[in-house]
């Protein structure tokens, strides 16, 4: 396995490369004002409303919503992964992509020294100290599937058909009983990093920490870079709960990630489609029988991130789903989330189980082929959508056709524009057997009213967002990051927790050795984590004046937000310390009180 690019280095590269340079070669762009616009690649019009920021360097689309950087521009625009595309950018830029030493050390020995992992910031254990304790976990586990203790996993694993091979290919381990093992193994490790990364678990009385998973057979989740952010174990036979999973952590997301694209993704250079299936074990056991396209959602409904990420990477994506009603109404979910991904090109089918089976099960009884043959038949989305709407008509009528094609109004809507859309609506005539032109009539008519999860396009204007003194102070460190070293370091928020406040903290932190990183980069850095939404909408937010006739002083406005926020927060503190009885005090607390009523009084 290839090793990681090292975020320094993309983050770099992000701060590099023009936006405007990438974009422009492959969709021409105008100059229009201080930014550039186009006709918006991702969906069809005819007026542009894409638009691209030299200073931010990213785009963003007025019509449809799309944005990023130009690293998500080559994702997006060339069905680039990640790694493709920093390599891509590179290519332009004539640099060789570095890569840390590979991940998979048997001899035990780890290329995140003791030094990395051991640095802490005050909002906890920074990110890479947690990949790289994941990634020693990851191998005790499988230094544990051996015998003599790691029998009885063996032979669970072989009971249930998996070879040795496929065993190492998605790096199955295992957990012996014992509240100790791993944290022995990884005793070196501070302990707010093994808490942070969920793998041992503190009781609340004393504070002693233990192994969350015992005897049980360990499925590592990787993210799509190959790294271990998450486990699932499972218990050998019955008992409860069956799969234990890693919690939600700095790292792990569960709504984001699909088990094993990585592994899909190593194993085929072109994954034909990707195959939506419900559990660790059919994806295994697929891969068993060299179908190694399979990907598990964790325990959790398709999102549109899902989606989203399946369609980066292929454009065909199989559902599979359970026969009975549950299954349905899962599909119907699925089809709902996936309408707004259907540009042309994209297809989407549903394929259902038998009853009783799961893919496990299946495959096992008909093999590769005869579920490929199945795979094969899978009705296509837009054949279920029609068969769903079919089933709540009386289509012997003429008003059950009108009927329909209302009921498929708002679905309709959601589609992008394109062939797959007039496909549709021609069907949907065929079946009715009304007009076509009279069914484009009805369905042109007026907006339907919002689903709840539905997102209305935005309008062209800056972001609706309330303004806080720490949304501004964000804002600004995002699009202006030349301003960091004003702020006088993270220290001077220490302490205070709030959301939001460990982000503004983890950028004055990174922005304090590197100031030179662009607002993409920024953006870039975060792409993983829970902020990366909230980053873009700050990014975007009008905190600079741009039609001013004077240059905004832009140093006074960030010291002076900065100085808000932070008598704001002192202000909180001190209500919420005079909440507390003052003798519950502690004496730091007491010490801390007194100096915050003091500094009340200054200001
Ligand atoms: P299933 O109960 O269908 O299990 O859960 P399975 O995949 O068929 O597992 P085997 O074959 O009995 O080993 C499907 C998925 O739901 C999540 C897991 O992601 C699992 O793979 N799940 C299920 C949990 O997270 N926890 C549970 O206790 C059960
Ligand atoms: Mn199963």
């Amino acid at each position: 396995m290839a090793g990681r690019i090292p975020q320094e280095f993309i983050d770099d590269l992000v701060s590099r490369v023009d936006i405007v340079e990438v974009i422009n070669r492959r969709v021409p762009l105008k100059k229009k004002g201080r930014e550039y616009s186009a006709c918006c690649p991702f969906h069809d019009e005819k007026t542009p409303s894409f638009y691209v920021s030299p200073s931010k360097q990213f785009y963003h689309c007025f019509g449809c919503g799309a944005h990023g950087t130009a690293l998500g521009f080559l994702m997006d625009y060339e069905h680039l992964d990640f790694v493709e595309a920093v390599e891509s950018l590179a290519g332009q830029l004539g640099v060789e992509v570095p890569r840390e030493a590979a991940t998979l050390h048997l001899n035990g020995a780890h290329p995140h020294s003791a030094s990395q992992a051991t640095e802490s910031t005050e909002s906890g254990p920074p990110s890479k100290a947690l990949y790289a304790v994941m990634e020693r976990a990851a191998l005790w586990f499988r230094q544990q599937l051996a015998p003599p203790a790691g029998q009885v996993a063996i032979d669970y694993l072989k009971g249930r058909g998996l070879s040795g091979e496929v065993a190492k290919t998605f790096g199955i381990g295992y957990a012996p009983p014992g509240w100790d093992g791993l944290l022995n193994a990884l005793g070196d490790v501070p302990k707010a990093q093994l808490i942070a990364t969920g793998l041992v678990i503190e009781k609340e009385e004393n504070g002693k920490v233990y192994d969350r998973f015992r005897e049980r057979v360990m499925f590592p989740i990787r993210d799509r870079r190959g790294r271990v952010i998450a486990f699932g174990g499972r218990v050998l036979g019955d008992g409860t709960p069956k799969y234990l999973n890693s919690p939600e952590t700095p790292i792990f997301h569960k709504g984001r990630e699909l088990y094993g694209l990585h592994e899909a993704r190593m194993a085929l250079r072109d994954l034909p489609r990707l195959l939506v299936v419900e559990g660790y074990m059919d994806v295994v056991a697929l891969a068993q029988f060299d179908i190694r396209y399979a990907v598990a959602t964790l325990g959790t409904a398709t999102t549109t991130e899902h989606l989203d990420r399946l369609f980066r990477m292929v454009d065909e994506v199989v559902f599979c789903f359970d026969g009975d009603r549950a299954g349905r109404k899962a599909a119907w979910r699925a089809l709902e989330n996936g309408l707004e991904q259907m540009r042309d090109g994209r297809q989407v089918r549903f394929m259902f189980l038998p009853e009783g089976e799961d893919p496990d099960s299946l495959v096992r009884q008909i093999g590769r082929a005869g579920f490929e043959a199945r795979i094969a038949d899978a009705p296509p989305m837009s054949e279920f959508l029609i068969n769903q709407l079919r089933e709540q008509v009386d289509l012997s009528s003429l008003e059950g056709g009108a009927r329909m094609v209302e009921l498929a109004k708002p679905l309709l809507e959601r589609l992008p524009q394109g062939a797959y859309r007039v496909m549709l609506q021609a069907r949907l005539a065929e079946i009715t057997r009304l007009d076509l032109r009279q069914v484009v009539q009805l369905l042109g008519k007026g907006p339907a009213p919002l689903r709840h999860n539905q997102v209305p396009p935005r309008a062209r204007g800056p972001v609706r967002l309330t303004r806080t003194p720490l949304r501004d102070a964000i804002a600004l460190l995002l699009q202006q990051p030349q301003l960091a070293p004003l702020a006088g370091g993270a220290v001077r928020f220490a302490g205070i927790e709030e959301p939001g406040m460990g982000l503004l903290r983890e950028l004055l932190d990174l922005l304090e050795g590197r100031p030179h990183l662009t607002t993409a980069a920024l953006l870039e850095h975060w792409r993983e984590s829970e902020h990366a939404r909230a980053l873009y909408q700050l990014a975007e937010l009008e905190v600079v004046p741009i039609d001013g006739e004077e240059a905004p002083d832009l140093e006074r406005q960030f010291t002076d937000t900065l100085a808000t926020l932070e008598r704001q927060q002192r202000q909180r503190r001190l209500e919420q310390l005079s909440r507390i009885p003052f003798r519950r005090l502690s004496a730091q607390e007491r010490e801390e009180y007194s100096r915050l009523l003091q500094q009340r009084g200054e200001n």
